[in-house]
């Protein structure tokens, strides 16, 4: 059996800096190795709707942001499949089934859900589609077959009802479905990258992002507000590295070349810290270094995203194709779950001679 990956996100906004480093360039790194028999990608419309029954407008206009945001990143619609998960019906099929394998209470117990919950004030009303997202997520894994989620931490309680969903369907019916594994970021940083407030993790409801498709202007402007940690009368005195969110992200995004090309004065960023906690660097000058490194970095994926922003149409053309692909895949599967869950009636015909025979007189 080989290596399938497969990952997504809710397209409810356009992706920023901590979708970057959290996943979406672990994702291109992944794509470019080429190390698997199949990748996907795809946007899950279909959960994001869960909790915006009332604003499809919004998902659809970010369908669009999503899609523009990965092709410019890097991942590429040759090496994987890109998708949108409300063009798959059998992901609602397998939905269905694989709810008969687990009880509400198990799904209850989902701590990812219950922190959702509470955030959404959902507590008294839940949206019964909402409260089953897990399993449909489950559907989205195990109807790929896939082996390997590139995911975030909170993403564990999702894997680990898929794995139960996998081996209950498996146990009850025969071997049909795969039991993944995750597969989390690999540092600290990427795993919750704050925002230009430098305190809580970058989120769009907290007006704290740099977002991908953030113009060199906007990036400096955000990052000549960004927090220093506890403030200092002059750059003479000691520098903080608490709290000081440009040092955070020189951790999350400088390299020994961008210090070559834009600060040649130290080889590392550990040089570069040593310095700033002695004092005698202001904060300024750290700023106008970061601000380097990110658009060194943005630069590429703004070319791209401007090559591709210029023919949409192609982009809605990438996207149908990729689903048309993820549904051959995802058909190839429901004929073996119905199999194995013996609703194939019209293609068993030992089923039907047999019934015959039964009810000859
Ligand atoms: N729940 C994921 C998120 O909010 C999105 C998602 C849906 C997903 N289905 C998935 C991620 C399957 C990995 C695999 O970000």
């Amino acid at each position: 059996m080989g290596k399938i990956i497969l990952t997504g996100d809710r397209p409810t906004g356009k992706l920023h800096l901590g979708h970057y480093v959290g996943s979406l360039r672990r994702r291109v790194e992944l794509q470019n190795a080429g190390d698997f028999d199949r990748m996907f990608v795809f946007m899950a419309d279909v959960q994001a709707l869960t909790d915006n029954a009332d604003n499809p407008e919004k998902i659809r206009q970010n369908i669009i942001e999503v899609a523009l945001d990965y092709l410019s990143a890097g991942l590429d619609p040759e090496k994987c499949t890109l998708f949108i998960q409300s063009q798959i019906p059998e992901l609602a099929e397998l939905t269905t089934y694989l709810m008969n394998l687990i009880t509400v209470s198990r799904v209850q117990r989902n701590p990812t859900v219950k922190t959702e919950i509470k955030m959404r004030n959902f507590e008294a009303n839940i949206p019964l589609g909402f409260f089953c997202y897990p399993v449909s997520q489950a559907a989205d894994i195990a109807l790929f077959k896939a082996t390997t989620v590139p995911a975030g931490e909170d993403q564990e309680p999702m894997i680990e009802v898929t794995r139960e969903l996998v081996r209950r369907f498996n146990q009850t019916y025969s071997e049909v479905l795969v039991e993944p594994e995750i597969m989390l970021p690999e540092n600290a940083t990427a795993r919750r990258l704050p925002g230009t407030d430098g305190k809580e993790k970058m989120s769009k409801s907290l007006g704290n992002c740099i977002y991908l498709s953030d113009s060199a202007a906007e990036v400096w402007k955000k990052v000549k507000k960004m927090s220093n940690g506890a403030p200092r009368m002059s750059m003479d005195e000691p520098g903080n590295l608490e709290g000081n969110a440009v040092f955070t992200y020189l951790e999350a995004f400088s390299t020994p070349d961008d210090f070559a090309e834009f600060w040649p004065e130290y080889k590392t960023l550990e040089e570069l810290k040593d310095h700033y906690v002695r004092g005698g660097i202001g904060d300024g000058t750290t700023k106008k270094f970061l601000n380097n490194v990110l658009n060194k970095m943005l630069e590429p994926i703004r070319e791209r995203r401007a090559e591709y922003e210029k023919d949409i149409p192609e982009i809605y053309n990438i996207l149908r194709k990729g689903s048309e692909a993820a549904r051959e895949t995802a058909a190839q599967t429901m004929d073996e779950v119905r199999r194995a869950m013996q609703i194939d009636y019209f293609n068993d015909a030992a089923l039907i001679q047999q019934q015959a025979e039964k009810f000859r007189k």
